[in-house]
């Protein structure tokens, strides 16, 4: 067993992944989406491991991106065979939820572009969040072994790919490794709070919406219709003077 202990952010949520993960529908869907996480994760680290030119680097890279197209393979092979098991038993229409997931780290940068540090920085943050995330999950999965394991499994590579781009951040860029992780962090950060603030907006959004539909539409309803009593019913002769012009109604 990895002894990695989760941040004590995580570890303060692990009721709530206790009951997300419970549920076995959830549990499918969630192992689909980091499947696909997870190998589009080693698509990015292939792409790296082409553009960077320290030799070091390219092959931990590669390394790093067959542990990535690995994880993706048991996150989808775990779903699969508990789709199977409890097939039965599940709700399951087939379709992936549409949770906003954090992503593998990349997705923010233009790996094409981005110097080796930043690449580091940013894959060092994603990692050691990974590790945390998945060490709760491990624990928290004391009713499915199966799935239990496959976290373990993972979480020993996320562990060395949290370490080895940490050393390597350091040794690329010995003065400013502090700077880049920072920086690193916050944009992380920001993106989370973008996620949050348009969660919230779309909530907002529909509140509003609905107060409109119920409450001022019905308002507009009732006026119309009082008008439309005091319509004379029927062809009505229009005053001489408001008969002129061919272009304007009225
Ligand atoms: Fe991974
Ligand atoms: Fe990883």
């Amino acid at each position: 067993m990895n002894h990695f202990t989760a941040r004590r952010f995580d570890r303060l949520l692990s009721p709530i992944h206790w009951w997300i993960w419970r549920d076995e529908t959830r549990r499918v869907q969630k192992l689909l989406r980091f499947g696909e996480t997870e190998t589009d994760g080693g698509r990015d680290l292939l792409r790296a491991a082409e553009v960077t030119r320290d030799p070091l680097l390219r092959r931990l890279y590669l390394v790093h991106a067959s542990d990535e197209q690995r994880h993706g393979t048991l996150f989808r092979r775990r779903a699969a065979s508990l789709l199977r098991e409890a097939a039965p038993r599940l709700d399951w229409s087939g379709g992936l939820e549409n949770s906003p997931h954090g992503g593998h780290g990349l997705d923010d940068l233009e790996v094409d572009r981005e110097p080796d540090d930043t690449m580091l920085a940013f894959l060092h943050v994603a990692e050691k969040s990974a590790a945390s995330r998945f060490a709760v999950y491990r624990d928290v999965m004391q009713f499915d072994p199966a799935t239990r394991g496959v976290f373990e499994d993972i979480l020993h590579d996320e562990m060395f790919h949290m370490n080895y781009t940490l050393t390597q951040l350091v040794r690329v860029s010995p003065e400013r490794h502090r700077a880049r992780l920072w920086r690193a962090r916050l944009s992380r950060l920001w993106k989370a709070y973008l996620r949050l603030a348009s969660a919230i907006a779309g909530v907002i959004g529909g509140v509003i919406l609905t107060v409109q539909y119920f409450l001022i539409l019905p308002l507009f309803a009732w006026l119309a219709k009082r008008s439309a009593t005091r319509e004379p019913v029927g062809w009505n002769a229009i005053p001489e003077s408001r008969n002129d012009s061919l272009r304007s109604q009225y």
